[in-house]
Parts: C-alpha cells; structure tokens; sequence
C-alpha cells in the first residue's frame, strides 16, 4: 500500500492513510532530535531536486533523511546544474533515477510533481508545484492540529490571506474536507478560494466565506495564516491592490477562544504581528519543527512499506 509510492496530491490519499502518517510521525517525535537508533533507512538515498527556493521543506526532509540513516543529494543551485543548459524534467528525473531511491519535488509549474512521477520508477514527492498542491506540508499542518488540540473532528477551522494561489491552503482544505471540521475562508476578494476548490470542498463540510476577520474570530479553534505570495501574481498592480491587507494582531485575538491556535506555513512577511510570537496561541514555529518526525514518517512508509 505504502511502498513506492508517488506523494503528489492529498486527494490521493484517504482519511485513513493520513492518519497512518500522523501516528507514525507521533512515533517519529523522539527520534527527529536525536536520530532513530536504528537507522532503518541507511542504505537510502535521497534527492530533492527544488527549482523553487525553499528553507523547511528541503531542510527538514533533508534533516529527516538524515536523522532515519539515509543520505541526501541535491543541487547547490539550479545554475550550477543541467537545468541552465535547459535540460528538461523529463530527463532530469530519469536522471534522478540511477541515483536516488526517492526524488523531492518542487517546481513552479502545477501539474510537474505528476508529469514526473510518469517518468519515474522511484517515488515523487512533491514539494509544492506552483499554485497547485503541497501535500507533505499538508499533512504536517494536520499533524499539528492533532497534536497540539487532541483531534481534527469537530474543530473551526480558519484560513486568512492568499487563497486563490496558495497551494498549503488548497492541499489542505481537501485533506479537512475529509474530517468533521467547519472551514471560514477569509480573504480579500481578489484572493478568494478558487470556485472549484471551494464547491468540492462544500460537498463534503460546511464551509463559511468571508472578507472580515473579526466576524469570525470568536468562532474558531485554528486559524491558519497564508503570506499573499508576490511572486504568483502575474500583475504587480494586482498585488500592491492587496498587500498588507491583514496582519494578526495581539488586539485581534483577545476576542478569540483562549484555546485557539495560530498556524502558518512559513515564511512570513507582515501578516502576523512579531508581538504574536511569543503568546500561547502561536505554533508557527513548532509546526515548522513538526516537518521532521513528519518527513520522517513519509519516508520511512514509501521506502520501506511498513
Ligand atoms: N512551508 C514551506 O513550504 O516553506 P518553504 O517554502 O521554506 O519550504
């Protein structure tokens, strides 16, 4: 069921299957600081091949390969690769192939995790392809909910900011349209959850858009924080239209649940106040941490199927 297998969208996924992860990745917490005793990946190798820049998924699924004995390999850079003398995906992952047992993925085009995964006989996973999906963040983001609440079910869940490009967001509205959890889209018009995300999600839990934080905020368990991503706007003059246009402040979550959590995918730039970091509601920087035992976890299911 797990051995080899592709990690390159969440709808490929069950509710079950993510929640194999989830406990194997609870197994994993001790080890993502020491290392596991038994390095049961040692004989591994893997590749992360990003043509996006990236500091938590590549580094923490290089530090995952480390910590369970496998070794790692990657380029320093795309320009002191192929790719500068236009090698095509295609070929570098038939590359990748004779090298590594499993390639990570990150492109900026939606749709290359898959394309690749055609070409490969080792397991893609991808590492977010554009606007499109991020599936390893996604269960990682579950992962925290659980951890740090107790369970997903019966759970308001809020997501602020940049949905109509961010892939977090999208990978992890249908992963929560598996569970038993209301969802508040919140956003600025212009950034709106794409239609098709949104009316495939509503089949499954009810789901509450709206533009005002503050209409909701008493409402919720977890809110999760997206940065508006510049670089995914094809019109500067679209973005300037919405940047800055909402920032997590102390203010703000006074009027909230005293259990609610704040969640963000990292990195961010001004959405949330630096005055939020130190409060108890703040998990941004432990969920980055949780990217270990997670990436721990997929690896050791698709590499050694148990
Ligand atoms: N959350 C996330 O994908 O961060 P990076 O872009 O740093 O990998």
């Amino acid at each position: 069921m797990w051995l080899n297998r592709d990690i390159v969208s969440i709808g490929d996924f069950t509710k079950e299957e993510i929640m194999d992860v989830i406990k194997r990745a609870d197994e994993m917490v001790p080890y993502a600081t020491s290392g596991h005793p038994r390095a049961p990946l040692a004989n591994k190798i893997i590749s992360t091949l990003f043509y996006e820049p990236s500091t938590r998924t590549r580094l923490s699924f290089e530090s995952a390969a480390m910590r369970m004995g496998a070794k790692v390999l990657g380029f320093g850079s795309l320009e002191s690769s192929s790719v500068a003398k236009g090698e095509s995906l295609s070929d570098t992952i038939r590359i990748l192939n004779g090298y590594s047992d499993a390639i990570v993925l990150r492109h900026p085009s939606e749709g290359a995790a898959r394309l690749a995964s055609e070409f490969s006989d080792v397991p893609i996973i991808n590492a977010g392809d554009g606007a499109g999906q991020h599936p390893t963040q996604t269960m990682l983001d579950i992962f925290t909910i659980w951890k740090e609440t107790g369970k997903v079910d019966g759970k308001h869940i809020g997501m602020i900011g940049d949905l109509k490009y961010g892939r977090t967001v999208h990978s992890l509205s249908k992963a929560l349209s598996m569970f038993d959890i209301s969802l508040y889209l919140i956003s600025p018009d212009e950034l709106r959850m794409p239609k098709h995300i949104k009316k495939d999600i509503e089949k499954s839990v009810p789901v509450k858009e709206t533009r005002d934080i503050e209409s909701v905020i008493e409402e919720l368990d977890v809110l999760y924080v997206t940065r508006i991503q510049k670089e995914r706007f094809p019109d500067i003059n679209e973005y300037n239209k919405v940047a800055g246009s909402y920032s997590i402040r102390p203010a703000l979550l006074s009027k909230a649940k005293k259990n609610l959590i704040i969640m963000h995918p990292l990195p961010r730039v001004n959405e949330i106040s630096p005055e939020v970091d130190n409060l108890p509601q703040a998990k941004y920087f432990r969920q980055a941490a949780y990217g270990v035992p997670v990436r721990m976890a997929i690896l050791d299911l698709i590499l050694r199927g148990e």
